[in-house]
This record gives structure tokens, sequence and C-alpha cells, in this order.
């Protein structure tokens, strides 16, 4: 499974994803680890033609402010992944069919709380923690709906929204500002799409990036 999953970019638009696959994926997503079992993240999911609509809207340019293709990419293109260099009417023609739309939010609130617990008593969360654990947390549960999508036939993307649309993508849907978006999981059952750019470049080895014993060792 681990091995067949890969970003799927284009989606069959007559088959919508049936509510049991779309709960098994977001109970998929509640097996993700994260940091003292917060739990924090929460997901905007957004199945219905209008909802997308509203999201295809809030996160990526207007028709009159796209640029003309093929040069730029798309604004949600553009924010996390600009290697992809999937031409831009490609890449949003393609993502605009997928079915279904998670869109994962980190909650940095809720770790502050769960590590003022008695339990953990870490008053200290954003200068003791190198990384933001709540951010990273919200990554492993779309890395668990990204492969519980090839288990169950379907396809995934995951994607970032720009942070210049971020404030359009709360307006939309009442988002509380202290609820992060750090992505977005499309879903869909896979339709043929196009080897991105990024996939043009190799794949590290194990060789390449494991140091054995010593940061020296190969
Ligand atoms: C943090 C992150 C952000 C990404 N952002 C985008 C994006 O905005 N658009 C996109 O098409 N793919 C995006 N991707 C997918 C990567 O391009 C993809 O994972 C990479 O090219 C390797 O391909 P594979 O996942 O199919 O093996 C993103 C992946 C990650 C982990």
């Amino acid at each position: 499974m681990i091995a067949r999953r890969r970003m799927v970019r284009n989606y069959d638009p007559d088959r919508p994803v049936p509510a049991p696959a779309r709960d098994r994926l977001l109970r998929a997503a509640q097996r993700a680890p994260s940091a003292g079992f917060t739990q924090g993240t929460e997901f905007l999911v957004l199945e219905s033609p209008a909802d997308r609509e509203t999201f295809w809207a809030a996160t990526t340019p207007a028709v009159h402010e796209a640029p003309p293709e093929p040069p730029a990419p798309p604004a949600a293109l553009a924010s996390a992944d600009q290697s992809t260099a999937i031409p831009a009417g490609r890449w949003l023609a393609g993502m605009r069919r997928a079915p279904l739309l998670v869109v994962c939010f980190s909650h940095r609130q809720a770790y502050a709380d769960r590590y003022g617990e008695p339990d953990k008593h870490e008053d200290d969360i954003d200068t003791r923690w190198q990384v933001p654990y709540w951010h990273i947390d919200t990554g492993f549960t779309a890395l668990m709906m990204l492969l519980d999508a090839v288990d169950q036939g379907l396809g995934a993307c995951f994607f970032g929204v720009p942070t210049n649309r971020v404030g359009a993508l709360r307006d939309a849907f009442g988002v509380p500002g202290g609820y992060t978006p750090v992505g977005v999981v499309s879903v869909g059952y896979p339709a043929p799409d196009h080897r991105p750019a990024s996939l043009h470049r190799p794949r590290r080895g194990v060789a390449d990036v494991a140091h054995l014993g010593h940061w020296s060792r190969r």
C-alpha cells in the first residue's frame, strides 16, 4: 500500500465517494499519532458541488485574475509545491473534479490545554518544542487518509492553501482564527492524470538520507 501511494490530481467526476468510504477515511485520520494524544486536528469536509465551488472560489484566483496558461501555477499550487509545475488550468481542472475535499486544521490551543494537564505540566510548548507539533500531527492525519485512500481504491492528493487565501476560506466556512489550515486532501476515484515535474526528480535512496551511527557514515 505504501509503495502504491501517489498523489492523484484528476478524478472521475461521475463517481462520488460513498459515505461509508468517506467515514472510513476520517476514521483512518483519527488513528494518527499525536503529541500527548491531544488529537487536536479538526476537519472541514466538503462534498456538495456548492461547497466545493465555494472552496475553489475562495482559495484560487478568480477567472479575471487567473494568469494566462501556461506561465504561472494557480495560487493553490504555488503555495507549497511550485516544483509540481503542471500548467495551471490543467491542475485546477483535474483537482476541481474531486468529489471530496477534506481541509485539515491544526489547533495550537488544544496542545496548550493538553500540556497544561497534570500528567504533562508543560507550560511553554512554544519555546520548548523544536517544531510546532500541532502542525506535524495534522500532517500525520493527512497521511493516514492518503494511505487509506489507496486501500479503498481511491485517489487522493495533499495540497496547501495559499496564505493570502486563508482569510477567504475562514469567511466562507466560518472557521475560527485559532485553527490553521495545514493542507487539503482531495479524494475521488482516479482518472488519468499527468506526471508532475517534481517526479522527474529521482527518489533519494536510503544511503542518501540515512546516517548510520554517525553523521559522517551512510
Ligand atoms: C507539504 C506538501 C505540500 C504539497 N503541495 C502540493 C501542492 O500544492 N500541489 C500539488 O499538486 N501537490 C502537492 N504536494 C504533492 C507533492 O508534489 C508530491 O507528494 C511529490 O511530488 C511526490 O509525489 P507522490 O506523492 O505522488 O509520490 C505536496 C506534498 C506535500 C507533502
